[in-house]
């Protein structure tokens, strides 16, 4: 009897460990894809302001962001960016992304580098990650408060209903969202 119960006791212990080292590798693995994310939309948007300054950029920044959202997805990752004020509504929150987008603006407003605020969490049988984005010198012309007056006329015209405007540097922008299912993601 004693052994059994340090048996079951060892099998529980075993499995309440397994789930934090799982994650702590998802965390890792969801770390792994934001950067080069991160990085080829900050490439794409100032390619595009130096080709054709920023009204060029907001078209292709409309034309390529899902798709490169879509490229950085990696079996069995989706990866993509949201916000409480959003530009596209297809990048609205849902409700856990809203409660963490909250939980970053109250961080945020106590003092925390915003750069520094992520978020991971099994919800639902998937894990769900999220990295604050903190609104850096070159996004200002964009989603400032002093943007160019034809380029506000282009963004009310390709986004009827744009909320990502009237932000200051480091303030809170919003958040790279990141999911996938449990176990090796072959979906068995
Ligand atoms: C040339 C203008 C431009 C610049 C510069 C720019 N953005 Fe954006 N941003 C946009 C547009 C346009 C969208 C909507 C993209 C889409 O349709 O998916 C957007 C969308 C976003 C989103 C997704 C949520 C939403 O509002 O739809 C985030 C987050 C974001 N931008 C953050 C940033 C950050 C951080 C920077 C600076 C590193 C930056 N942006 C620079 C134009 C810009």
């Amino acid at each position: 009897m004693r052994l059994l119960t340090t048996l079951t006791l060892t099998f529980a212990s075993g499995l309440a460990l397994a789930q934090p080292a799982q994650n702590a590798e998802y965390q890792a693995q969801a770390r792994a894809l934001i950067a080069p994310f991160a990085q080829e939309l900050l490439a794409t948007v100032k390619q595009a302001m130096a080709q054709g300054g920023p009204q060029n950029a907001v078209m292709a920044c409309q034309a390529l962001a899902p798709s490169i959202a879509e490229k950085h997805s990696r079996q069995p990752w989706t990866i993509g960016r949201t916000a409480l004020k959003v530009r596209n509504p297809n990048n609205r929150p849902d409700t856990w992304e809203r409660e963490v987008l909250e939980r970053f603006a109250r961080e945020a407003a106590a003092g925390k580098p915003v750069a520094g605020l992520s978020h991971g969490e099994v919800v639902d049988g998937e894990y769900r990650y999220m990295q604050a984005i903190a609104t850096g010198e070159p996004c200002l012309a964009c989603h400032g408060k002093n943007i160019d007056k034809d380029l506000l006329a282009l963004l009310d015209q390709r986004y009827p209903g744009d909320q990502a405007r009237g932000f200051a540097l480091g303030e809170l922008r919003g958040a790279f969202t990141l999911r996938r299912p449990l176990g090796d993601g072959s979906g068995e």
